[in-house]
């Protein structure tokens, strides 16, 4: 979230997006909902707004990213404008769910860097309630093969502020490579910090999955 493009002040026109499931195999005109082995990943909904304002603004949430919209009525325009983008097919924006429950408690974002998502940025937060419990990895796995399968990413890049030690060390699990500094980049509360830059290119994800793979096959 640290780098994503939305900025509440500059939306206007607000459409909010329908409440009913979208199934299709094109995921400019519908997130695909994707299962893991405890979370659920959706398309963000209107009614998400109140979970996502509780859960997001807190301090612990926020200290290191960009800041959230400041109420409901601003997430709910975050919503449709993450809709507009979709459909756009400059961004996707999935909401985190528990398995069995329909609460969003996050979002995991990924957006273009250039046009066809060969190079993309992904970014994530969740109620600090859920942090340390293995939802995020869960969701973050599904993140990734909708990225580099789906999306066709190439390179996907990730930026964390050093002294955000949770988010550094999510993306290192998940296999992100940090690669440099990048000095006082990010400006939160009146000063700059310093963020890392990781990323994860498809041929590590491949590798991966085959490590995976022979592991387990291994192991049976
Ligand atoms: C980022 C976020 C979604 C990760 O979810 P999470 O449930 O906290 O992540 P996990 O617990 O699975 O992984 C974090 C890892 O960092 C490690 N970690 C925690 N504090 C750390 C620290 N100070 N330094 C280094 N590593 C640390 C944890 O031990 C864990 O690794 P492990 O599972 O191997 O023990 C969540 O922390 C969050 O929403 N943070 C606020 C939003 C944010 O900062 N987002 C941007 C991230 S770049």
């Amino acid at each position: 979230m640290e780098t994503m493009p939305f900025r509440d002040e500059h939306q206007k026109a607000i459409v909010m997006p329908s409440t009913e499931a979208v199934v299709s195999t094109d995921w400019r005109q519908g997130l695909p909902t994707l299962h893991g082995r405890r979370v659920v990943l959706r398309e963000l909904r209107a009614s998400d707004a109140a979970s996502l304002f509780a859960l997001l603004t807190t301090e612990e949430v926020s200290r290191f990213i960009s800041p959230p919209p400041s109420t409901v009525e601003g997430f709910e325009r975050f919503i449709a404008w993450t809709i507009r983008q979709r459909t756009a097919g400059t961004y996707a924006c999935f909401a985190v769910t528990v398995a069995g429950f329909d609460t969003a408690i996050g979002i995991f974002q990924v957006r273009e860097k250039e046009p066809g998502f060969g190079t993309a940025e992904w970014g994530f937060a969740m109620g600090s309630a859920f942090w340390g419990t293995g939802l995020f990895q869960d969701g973050a796995e599904l993140v990734l093969d909708f990225a580099f399968d789906t999306l066709g990413v190439h390179r996907l890049e990730a930026r964390a502020a050093v002294l955000n030690g949770r988010g550094n060390g999510a993306l290192l699990k998940m296999g992100a490579v940090q690669e440099c500094l990048l000095r006082k980049s990010f400006q939160k509360d009146g000063a700059y910090l310093d963020q890392a830059l990781y990323s994860i290119l498809a041929t590590d994800r491949r590798g991966a999955r085959l490590a995976t793979a022979t592991r387990t096959t291994r192991v049976h």
